[in-house]
Parts: structure tokens; C-alpha cells; sequence
């Protein structure tokens, strides 16, 4: 499969929809926990990824730059309601992932629809290049 920015990010949006399944099926076992773990450790690279590899390509006066505010926004909520969630799991108590489950799909499926295939148009031959290294030395 040819290897490019929205691929690869797209594959990545699988392993977090992956470890999201995997923790719902086992909520109620000894290993809830480390699924958590699994699933914002997942998370975590991914954002971290975006942040520094793609998001840093745009300037303020770039079309795309103001997405990209937005979508960073989106990663600050993305991480606290992980954080509310990893106390609520920690205590046992108000464990509940629908809220996660919709914000995350619905900022995920902006990316996929809307700003990774921008990135073809947005960024140059040379700058893809860049992204796609830093994508792949990040694993
Ligand atoms: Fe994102
Ligand atoms: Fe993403």
C-alpha cells in the first residue's frame, strides 16, 4: 500500500478505535485499567504526531492554520475528558465513554473527510516529504 499522509494517519484513527472497543469489552475485568492505558497512551502519540509534524507546517496567514487551531482545541478536550475519565475509573464510579466516543468521532471524521485530504492541495511536494518522515520515525 503506498504510504502517505492521510493513510497513515487514517491507520492510526483504526488503533484508537481499536483500543476504544477493546476497553468497552473489558470495563468490567481486572485489565479495564490497561486498556485506559493502552487507549490514551494510543492517543497521546497520535495528537503528539499532528501537533508536531503536520499542524507545525501552517503559518497564521496559511488557509489551513485556522483548522488546525481548532483541531489543537479539540486535543486539549480530548485529553481532559480522558483525564475524567481515568479518575472515574480509578474510583469506579460514572464510567461512561459515550460522551469521548461521540467528540472524538466527530473530530476524527473532520480530519479524515476534510483536513488530511486539504494537506494534499495545502502542503508542498518537499513539506509532505518532511510530514511523512516524521510520521514514520515517530513508531
Ligand atoms: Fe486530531
Ligand atoms: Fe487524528
Amino acid at each position: 500500500m503506498e504510504q502517505n499522509i492521510p493513510s497513515l494517519m487514517l491507520a492510526d484513527h483504526k488503533k484508537i478505535e481499536f483500543c476504544l472497543v477493546e476497553l468497552k469489552n473489558n470495563l468490567d475485568s481486572d485489565d479495564a485499567l490497561k486498556c485506559f492505558n493502552q487507549l490514551k497512551w494510543t492517543i497521546q502519540k497520535h495528537m503528539f504526531t499532528e501537533e508536531n509534524a503536520i499542524f507545525t507546517m501552517f503559518n497564521p496567514q496559511d488557509e489551513d492554520f485556522e483548522t488546525t487551531e481548532k483541531l489543537m482545541k479539540d486535543h486539549v478536550k480530548i485529553l481532559e475528558i480522558l483525564g475524567k475519565l481515568e479518575v472515574a475509573m480509578k474510583i469506579k464510579t460514572n464510567i461512561d465513554f459515550s460522551y469521548f466516543e461521540s467528540f472524538f468521532t466527530k473530530h476524527k471524521d473532520f480530519e479524515e473527510e476534510l483536513f488530511y485530504p486539504s494537506l494534499d492541495r495545502s502542503l508542498s511536494k518537499k513539506q509532505k516529504k518532511s510530514v511523512l518522515r516524521k510520521i514514520i520515525e515517530k513508531v
